[in-house]
């Protein structure tokens, strides 16, 4: 539960639920960054729309606060058609399944989050139902349960995970494209809080903004939480306007350092280099060490280390990288691997 709380946690927590409708780009053209996406996602709607037919089904995947449930609404909207937004652990039976399929319309859209979290009994339903729009549905039990092969109008799934190592083959292989988002890069994350300043009425300045974004993760979720607390700080300490020293200020109250991490990934690292010299260490023992879960870390904290060059993956374990020592400043005393072999 706590890590819930952390604020730069990219999970989404329920001030941001309410706060995300609003922040939330409509359409393709204010969808921020993530330009390859964004061309790709273009040319499939296009395509569709030209032909007059169902959008291929849909596979995002990337750490969380990206913009996945984002492009899922916006792919709905620019199709002109209904979404309606599930996730694979709120679809516990396979009639839970066939309950929400058979209310959809034509070409409209199935959100389905955390997809890899469905169980296999529907998944294997979703399977005909997304290859051949149709639903095999059971009814009765024993020797003189039926199967009725009912037919679905088009739809489009569209999936979204954090994980997409946990898919099975096959449900992978009916998702027509995967797109992978990545961490945004600094322009965006500039335009992004821009955007989001201007729609919350914050007054910030560039060098506000900058400070903001280059510690955000870039995430997207994250930016708009700093920014708020921020706005907070701002009102409540200052003249309301975010400055670049409001922005340090604040933030460094909340304990997000220079390059946007907290307490929690200085404690991964800080683990790995002081109680296993720098790795490699496995991923549970980290977790153990610092009584976090490892699914949340590597969900969520990892991702961006990774990105940072903090820590390395290695196939026994994570190792912590010169980069980590040094922003931890801690001395780094370990030889290059090649001058090690001699
Ligand atoms: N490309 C983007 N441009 C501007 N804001 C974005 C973008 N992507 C995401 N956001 C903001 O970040 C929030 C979190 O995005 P969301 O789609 O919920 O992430 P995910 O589903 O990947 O966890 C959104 O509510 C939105 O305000
Ligand atoms: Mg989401």
């Amino acid at each position: 539960m706590v890590s819930e709380e952390r604020i730069v946690s990219p999970r989404a927590r329920g001030e941001d639920r309410a706060q995300e409708t609003n922040l939330r780009p409509r359409s393709l053209e204010e969808f921020i960054g993530q330009p390859k996406v964004k061309e790709n996602v273009r040319i499939l709607l296009e395509a569709a729309q030209g032909r007059g037919e169902a959008l291929d089904h849909v596979l995002l995947y990337g750490p969380p606060g990206l913009g996945k449930t984002t492009l899922a609404y916006i792919i709905a909207r620019e199709m002109d058609v209904r979404i309606t937004v599930t996730s694979g652990p709120a679809i516990e039976r396979a009639g839970d399944l066939a309950a929400i399929i058979t209310n959809l319309g034509r070409h409209d859209v199935l959100f389905i989050d955390e997809v890899h979290r469905l169980s296999r009994v529907v998944e294997e339903r979703l399977y005909p139902a997304m290859e051949d729009y149709a639903l095999d549905i059971v009814i009765g039990k024993g020797p003189s349960a039926k199967t009725i092969h009912l037919p679905l109008p088009h739809i489009t799934i569209v999936g979204a995970t954090t994980r997409i190592a946990l898919l099975t083959a096959p449900l992978r292989e009916r998702f027509g494209v995967v797109y992978r988002l990545d961490f945004y890069d600094d322009e965006a994350m500039k335009r992004i809080v821009q955007r989001s300043a201007r729609l919350l009425g914050v007054e910030v300045d560039e060098r506000g903004v900058e400070e903001v974004a280059k510690r955000a993760r870039g995430t997207p979720r994250v930016a708009n939480r700093l920014l708020r607390r921020v706005r907070d700080y701002a009102q409540v300490r200052a003249d309301g306007t975010i400055t670049r020293d409001v922005a340090c200020e604040a933030l460094g109250m909340l304990e997000v350092d220079s390059l946007g991490l907290d307490d929690i990934d200085r404690r991964v690292i800080e683990a790995i280099i002081v109680k296993f010299d720098g790795g490699p260490v496995g991923l549970d023992t980290i977790a153990a060490c610092i009584s976090e879960e490892a699914d949340t870390i590597m969900d969520v904290y990892e991702p961006y280390l990774l990105q940072l060059g903090f820590i390395d993956r290695t196939p026994r374990g994570r190792v912590a990288t010169k980069l980590a020592y040094g922003h931890l400043g801690i001395p780094y005393d370990k030889e290059p691997p090649q001058r090690r072999l001699l």
